[in-house]
C-alpha cells in the first residue's frame, strides 16, 4: 500500500494522518503542546514544541503502518503566526499566534504609511491585528536587538517544513494571510515592504501549494523511522486545506463551507482576487490556484463553550434540549457573540459580548437558545457582506457545532442558504 502523510499544526495540538491513494484516512496520531497567554490579548507558542510534536506524531504514525510505503508528507496549519528565526534557523522568541491582539499600534503604523484602500487593493485586506506583518513590526519596535538577528520570518506550518527539510519556503494560501502578499501577482509586495522599511529577503520563497519544497533530513528520518529524502509538499493554510478536502473550489460553482468550531468561518471560493471594498471580509489565495473569501465570527462554538462553563453540573446535550424548548427569538432575548472582540465584518479587538432584553421570565434554555441564535445571526451578517462578491447555493457544514440539528437549522435560516452537514473525517 502507498500512503501520503499529512501534518496539521493546530492551536491546541498537532494531528498526523496517513491517507491511501483514494484519499481515505488509514491511521492517525496526535501530539499536544501548550498555549501561552503571558498577558491579556497575547497568545504564543514555542516553535520547538511544534517540531517536537511533529516528531512524536510522525514516529507514532510510522510505527502503526507496518510495511506500507510512505511517498510524501504534506502540511497544513494555523495561519498568520510569526516564527522569528536567526541564520542558523533557531527561534529568537516565542511565536505570537493568529488570535494574538498585541499589535493595535503597528496596525495603525501600517495604515498611516500605506492608505487602507491601497492595502486592500494590493493585498486584498486592510492591516489586521492577527496577521503576520504587524507582528514583525511589533518585534522591531519592542525588541530591536533581536530584530537585527532575524534572518527569516516564517508562518507556523512553513516552520515545520523548515524543520523537516531545511528549506525556507511558503505557498500562496498561507502567505496571503501575512498582509504583504500582492494577491493579483502572487509575489511579496516590495513597495509595501519598502515603505515600511522591511527587507523582502526576510520572507521565504513562494510557490503553489503542490510544490515539493524539500526532502526529509537524515536526523528526522532517524527520529521518526521514515526514509531520509522523503518529499515534503508545501501544503496550505488550514482553512484552504479544509476547503480543498471538502471539494470547495472554484471548479464547483456555488458551493462554499461554514465551520462551527471555536470560531465560525464562512469560506467562499472566487475566480479573481476581488476584495470586499471596505476590507471587512478577508480575501486570500486558495490552494486550488484561485482565491477565496473568508468571513470569521471569532466566538462561535467558543460562545457556547463559555456558557456551558457557567453550568458545570449540566451536560451540553441537556443544555441544547433546554434550548429546543425555548421559542424562536427567545421571548425577546438576544446575544452578541463578541466575547473576544470580532473579526468580520467589524475588525475590532475592542468589541465585547452582551445579552440584551433579559427579563424575569427568562430561563437557562433561553440563554442557550440566544447564544445559538446570536452566533447564527452573526454569521448571517458576515454572509450579507460576502454575498455581493460570491453567492452560495449550498454550504457544507463542519466543526463540532454542526452536530446540533437546531444550530444548523438556525444557521440555514440566518444565512438564507441550504446548509448540509458533512459526515466523516
Ligand atoms: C483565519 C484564522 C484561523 C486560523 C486558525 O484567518 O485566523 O482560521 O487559521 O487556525
Amino acid at each position: 500500500m502507498r500512503l501520503a502523510l499529512g501534518l496539521d499544526l493546530g492551536t491546541s495540538g498537532l494531528k498526523a494522518v496517513a491517507l491511501d491513494e483514494r484519499g481515505r484516512k488509514v491511521a492517525e496520531a496526535r501530539a499536544a503542546y501548550p498555549l501561552h497567554t503571558p498577558r491579556p490579548g497575547w497568545t504564543e507558542q514555542d516553535p520547538l514544541d511544534w517540531a517536537r510534536a511533529a516528531q512524536e506524531a510522525l514516529r507514532a504514525l510510522r510505527e502503526g503502518l507496518g510495511e506500507a510505503q510512505v511517498v510524501g508528507i504534506g502540511l497544513s496549519g494555523q495561519m498568520h503566526g510569526a516564527v522569528f528565526l536567526d541564520k542558523a534557523g533557531e527561534p529568537l522568541a516565542p511565536a505570537p499566534l493568529w488570535n494574538d491582539q498585541r499589535t493595535a499600534r503597528e496596525v495603525a503604523e501600517i495604515e498611516a504609511t500605506i492608505p487602507r484602500e491601497e492595502l486592500i487593493r494590493r493585498t486584498g485586506n486592510p492591516a489586521v491585528t492577527g496577521f503576520q506583518l504587524p507582528k514583525l513590526l511589533w518585534f522591531r519596535n519592542q525588541h530591536p536587538e533581536l530584530f537585527r538577528q532575524v534572518y527569516k520570518v516564517l508562518l507556523p506550518k512553513d516552520y515545520l517544513a523548515f524543520a523537516l527539510t531545511g528549506a525556507w519556503a511558503s505557498e500562496y494560501s498561507d502567505a496571503s494571510g501575512v498582509g504583504a502578499l500582492n494577491l493579483a501577482e502572487k509575489r511579496w509586495d516590495a513597495e509595501i515592504l519598502g515603505a515600511l522599511g522591511i527587507s523582502e529577503g526576510l520572507f521565504p520563497d513562494l510557490g503553489p501549494s503542490e510544490r515539493v519544497v524539500g526532502y526529509l533530513r537524515p536526523e528526522w528520518a532517524r527520529e521518526t523511522g521514515l526514509p531520509a529524502g522523503l518529499p515534503v509538499v508545501a501544503g496550505a493554510g488550514d482553512n484552504a486545506a479544509a476547503a480543498l478536502g471538502l471539494g470547495v473550489s472554484r471548479h464547483r460553482k456555488g458551493v462554499g463551507s461554514v465551520s462551527l468550531g471555536t470560531s465560525g468561518v464562512i469560506f467562499l471560493p472566487l475566480e479573481e482576487p476581488t476584495p470586499e471594498p471596505e476590507g471587512r471580509i478577508h480575501l486570500f489565495a486558495h490552494a486550488d490556484g484561485g482565491y477565496h473569501l473568508l468571513g470569521v465570527t471569532l466566538s462561535a462554538a467558543g460562545s457556547l463553550e463559555w456558557l456551558r462553563g457557567l453550568f458545570p453540573e449540566v451536560s451540553l446535550e441537556a443544555l441544547l434540549r433546554e434550548a429546543e424548548q425555548a421559542p424562536l427569538g427567545g421571548e425577546g432575548l438576544f446575544f452578541l457573540p463578541f466575547l473576544a472582540g470580532e473579526r468580520s465584518p467589524y475588525l475590532s479587538p475592542h468589541l465585547r459580548g452582551a445579552f440584551l432584553g433579559l427579563s424575569l421570565a427568562h430561563r437557562r434554555g433561553h440563554l442557550v437558545r440566544a447564544v445559538l441564535e446570536g452566533v447564527a445571526l452573526s454569521l448571517g451578517e458576515v454572509y450579507r457582506v460576502m454575498r455581493p462578491l460570491a453567492e452560495a447555493q449550498r454550504l457544507l457544514a463542519t466543526g463540532g457545532g454542526a452536530a446540533s440539528d437546531l444550530w444548523l437549522s438556525l444557521l440555514g435560516g440566518a444565512l438564507g442558504v441550504p446548509v448540509a452537514r458533512v459526515s466523516g473525517d
